[in-house]
């Protein structure tokens, strides 16, 4: 096991062991760890301890990140089971000294940690992720399309999606269904359907109204425990039933 050497900072350090899934398709038949030992503190998240590793140890682990702070929606992968972002999850409160990750279950691995997104971009491009209305300018001195707190109140929470793709890592059905849409762009078909601004909630509606569409959920709702933006992709795909039955309008 290797052991990581960093400065001492004030604060009390723990000593856990960074279990880092490596694996290159262009060589590798299977999946691998490599252990580290590293330095934890209180605040000291995964993403740090794996960065600890790259630049005190081994820099070729892939992981992809930017933003540190729950934003961009990149670093997400498999800790101790669980899909979590790296950023946001801070080893103290895994509750254990053994630490591992593994890229996000669901998704085609480019290298170790790395996996690739253009499922996820192609099913939110296809369910038409922006506005639709058949008027291109505002009426005379309007400036803007109103909405009212209650007209927002629909959608608000579904607008928090950073496109992180947890939810699709946990969804069960994603992993036996390869044209399965998931949950991330059902939760914004939801999103603009709720929309009062939106005139596009029938050609939405047709486009996830599919077997391989919304009819393919089993409302597990792992999808919704697992995203760190409180959004909540299974009540949206409970709500967009309600609109293809006729219970909503
Ligand atoms: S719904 Fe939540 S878990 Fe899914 S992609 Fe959006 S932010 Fe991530
Ligand atoms: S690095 Fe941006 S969400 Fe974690």
């Amino acid at each position: 096991m290797a052991q990581v050497s960093i400065e001492d900072q004030s604060g009390e350090t723990t000593l856990i062991t960074l279990r880092i899934a490596r694996y290159n398709p262009q060589k590798d038949d299977s999946k691998s760890f490599m252990e580290f030992e590293v330095p934890a503190q209180k605040w000291t998240t995964v993403l740090e301890a794996i960065l600890d590793v790259k630049k005190n140890f081994d820099h070729s682990v892939a992981v992809r990140y930017s933003c540190r702070q729950a934003t961009c929606g990149s670093c997400g992968m498999i800790i101790n089971g669980k899909p979590r972002l790296a950023c946001f999850t801070k080893i103290s409160e895994l509750n254990s000294n053994v630490v591992t990750v593994e890229p996000m279950n669901n998704f085609p691995i480019i290298r170790d940690l790395a996996v690739k997104f253009e499922r996820l971009f192609d099913t939110h491009h296809k369910i038409k992720p922006f506005l639709i209305r058949d008027d291109t300018e505002l009426e005379t001195d309007a400036k803007e399309f109103l909405q009212s707190p209650e007209e927002l109140e629909q959608y608000i929470q579904f607008a928090n999606c950073i496109k992180c793709g947890l939810c699709n890592s946990a969804c069960p059905t994603m992993a036996m269904d390869s044209s399965f849409v998931g949950p991330q762009a059902l939760a914004q078909a939801y999103r603009y359907v709720a929309d009062s601004r939106d005139k596009g909630k029938n050609s939405r509606l047709k486009i996830i109204d599919d077997s391989h569409g919304i009819w393919r959920c089993h409302f597990a709702g792992s999808c919704s425990q697992v995203c760190p933006k409180g959004v909540d992709p299974a009540m949206g795909i409970q709500f967009l039933r309600g609109y293809l039955l006729g219970f909503r309008s």
